[in-house]
């Protein structure tokens, strides 16, 4: 590929009479730069422009800033959320003052040794700053590049990352980086927005394979969050032998595999006392006597809720145990692992 690919040469086109006059970029210096950059990790550029000018008319130099407090610093930071971000800016303007005599890095990877400067922020500085062939990929880089080149793989997947960094690095315009890194921002935050872009201002229109194929909604995608499932646990409290409980250890390749358990029986939803009782004759049998009940707090996984009702009841007499059940004495219980929430009930025993 020539040093200028045709999707930088469009696009710095269009950005040098479209891009905003941030006040950043009037002196793009790395102070300025670096706090514009940490500040809009958190917010949009309407109300992020009006934080950075208070805190550059604040902290007029990397070497005030360095001199505030943390509680002066987290106030001007009050109301952006995320307040470790302004901890970090505080730490970072520390450690450029003692460890480089004040002067920002001008690479990626000193500059990715300062508290809270990731991959992100250090190509941000090292290529608008310093013109080092550093490409960014923020959420308007991923958006621009997942509907010009038409690509479905989900920004949030390792594979994802890798694939979006790599086509990024390779449409670099690396005689510009920094203008060309700003100019894929400005059209992701201007053109190409996440609902209704305006297409039909945009310099890449009739390169873009997601218009073409009418795929501008669905891009970019996420494999997102797995969906929480719901799951019925119906526990057997068995009134067999006293001072004993009875427990399973559990096999299947499904949560707590390996732990142990009082008897279980899953079923689709909630029972009551009628619906338990049938599903217990189904399972093991006619003639049990039900006592009563403990219904568990939900129990909250990653990706499932429990819900755990303990279920007391009374094998009807000469009942033989299937050999996986197993009675232990109250002072052996201790030896065997049992989830938090079989945990909870023996605390309600
Ligand atoms: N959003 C975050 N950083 C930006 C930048 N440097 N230019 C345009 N939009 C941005």
């Amino acid at each position: 590929m020539s040093s200028r690919s045709w999707f930088s040469s469009a696009l710095a086109r269009w950005y040098r009479s479209n891009r905003r006059p941030l006040p950043w970029r009037t002196d793009p210096s790395p102070y300025h730069v670096w706090l514009s950059e940490v500040i809009l990790q958190q917010t949009r550029v309407d109300q992020g422009t009006a934080y950075w000018q208070r805190f550059v008319a604040r902290w007029p130099t990397l070497s005030h800033l360095a001199s505030a407090t943390e509680d002066e610093v987290l106030k001007e930071w009050q109301g952006l959320g995320y307040y470790s971000r302004a901890r970090n800016l505080l730490t970072a303007a520390r450690q450029v003052m003692d460890r480089h005599a004040g002067r920002f890095p001008d690479d990626h990877a000193t500059l990715s040794t300062l508290k809270g400067v990731g991959d992100y922020t250090a190509a941000a500085i090292a290529s608008i700053c310093f013109g080092r062939p550093e490409a960014v990929v923020d959420g308007n880089v991923y958006r621009v590049l997942a509907r010009v080149f038409g690509i479905h793989t989900p920004i949030d997947s390792t594979q994802g990352r890798r694939e979006f960094k790599a086509l990024a690095s390779a449409l670099l315009d690396r005689g510009c980086p920094g203008e060309h890194n700003q100019a894929v921002m400005e059209l992701g935050a201007l053109v190409c927005t996440p609902l209704r872009p305006r297409c039909e201002a945009c310099p890449l229109e009739d390169r873009c394979v997601a218009r073409a194929a009418g795929t501008i909604t669905l891009l970019p995608t996420k494999q997102g969050r797995t969906k929480t499932r719901d799951r019925w646990f119906n526990y057997l409290h068995l009134e067999a032998a006293p001072g004993c409980l009875t427990l399973q250890q559990r096999t299947a390749k499904d949560i707590w595999q390996g732990l142990y358990e009082p008897p279980l029986i899953e079923s689709a939803g909630p029972l009551d006392e009628h619906a338990f009782a049938e599903q217990l004759a189904n399972t093991h049998g006619a003639r049990w006597r039900l006592t009563g009940w403990w219904v568990a707090p939900r129990h909250v996984l990653s990706h499932q809720v429990i819900h755990a009702t303990f279920w007391t009841v009374a094998p009807p007499s000469g009942y033989t145990m299937p050999p996986e059940w197993t009675a232990i004495a109250g002072d052996d219980l201790e030896r065997y692992a049992v989830p938090r929430l079989v945990e909870r009930w023996l605390e309600e025993l």
